[in-house]
């Protein structure tokens, strides 16, 4: 039988490729969950709920309550440092334990919500998931203190976004996209094609830097371009860019699977500050920028939201050590490492944890 099609009338492939794979995925920003608030989320097939406590602290757990399965994402409230079931009344700390039953002398100190390491950095909020429950063996990257310039936020504008929801991809697709050189001159009109001057994939956090021009005609020479990108990729979910040599940029890509089928794709854009005789004017030049960004990258969008992973794919010769580099490295994010999904069944038939009811 055909699976489910997308907004296009085209059936989404399953990837071949794990929808679970470990590391630091988005699942939100961080205004999107005031203090007191509690979010619905369904990422990696797991109905969750993120909510944030008085003290600001931040929260993301299973959303069925452990003790007759209510979804505490339907009228759960935050209570101080707890979140308390809109069923029974039992309240949850942030680790997911039971700290009151309202009608009983004590709570249930055997039962817990699962609940998931959460950072929060760049106005964004991390998770980490890996299926067999591993503590985070890597670190999200800052899109400032990462590339040790002593930039910070308040050298930038106001963040720009776009969401794109449930799209039929993969994030290795996206990931690709950085070690891709020949992609930029057809899908985003570069002039020339971009080389790269550094490949570094030892650690869960890679590096990528190229050097690249928007401007100019396709007879000039590499060797004359002043400009390019440097990205780090933490795992498979998050990558951050920072421009040189143009206007200066920054992003956040992050991809983030939603089930079987389809990831969430949340991309933040930073334009640098400039000081000069008319700050609204800067500022809307800043705006108008990053808006060529965010159409730059729906370009992108289009290609892997139809794409097929080609595995082994037909390389040419200057591709060939990007491309084997970048998938080598990513294995270690899968539950085999290989990148199928043959352990996710082990690992989940092993998990004897708690499940939600059936509905
Ligand atoms: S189901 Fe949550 S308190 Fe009863
Ligand atoms: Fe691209």
């Amino acid at each position: 039988m055909a699976g489910p099609t997308d907004r296009e009338g085209i059936v989404m492939a399953k990837p071949p490729l794990s929808m679970k794979p470990t590391g630091w995925f988005q699942v939100a920003w961080s205004t999107e969950i005031g203090v007191g608030e509690v979010l619905r989320m369904t990422y990696f097939d797991r109905e969750l709920v993120a909510w944030r406590a008085h003290s600001g602290a931040l929260t993301v757990m299973d959303a069925y309550c452990e003790h007759l399965g209510a979804h505490l994402g339907f009228g759960g409230r935050v209570e101080g440092e707890v979140i308390e079931c809109p069923f029974h009344g039992w309240q949850w700390n942030g680790e997911g334990r039971n700290v009151c039953i309202p009608y009983e002398r004590h709570p249930n100190r055997g039962r817990r919500i699962r609940t998931y390491p959460v950072v929060e950095r760049n106005e964004s909020i991390y998770l980490w998931h890996d299926l067999d429950g591993r503590a985070p063996f890597f670190e999200v990257p800052d899109i400032f203190a990462g590339f040790g310039d002593g930039s910070n936020r308040a050298d930038y504008y106001p963040m720009a976004t776009l969401f794109r929801e449930r799209l039929a991809l993969h994030p290795q697709y996206v990931l690709e996209n950085g070690v891709d050189s020949a992609h930029f001159k057809y899908v985003h009109q570069t002039p020339i094609v971009p080389v790269f001057t550094r490949h570094d994939f030892a650690e869960p956090v890679s590096y990528v830097d190229f050097t690249i021009t928007f401007d100019g005609d396709e007879g000039q020479s590499i060797e004359d371009v002043r400009s390019g990108v440097q990205a780090i990729n933490g795992g498979l979910g998050v990558a951050v860019t920072k421009s040189w040599g143009m206007v200066d940029n920054r992003t956040i890509t992050a991809v983030t699977p939603v089930d079987e089928h389809t990831c969430d794709i949340r991309f933040s854009v930073y334009i640098g500050r400039t000081t000069g005789a008319d700050p609204v004017k800067a500022e809307r030049r800043a705006q108008d920028f990053a808006a060529e960004i965010i159409r730059q990258f729906t370009r992108d969008v289009r290609i892997w939201q139809h794409q097929r992973y080609s595995d082994p794919p037909a390389l040419s010769a200057s591709e060939f050590t990007g491309f084997t580099a970048i998938r080598a490295w990513a294995k270690q994010f899968y539950p085999d490492g290989r990148g199928g999904s043959a352990a996710e069944l082990r690992v989940l038939a092993a998990d004897t944890g708690p499940r939600p009811p059936a509905q």
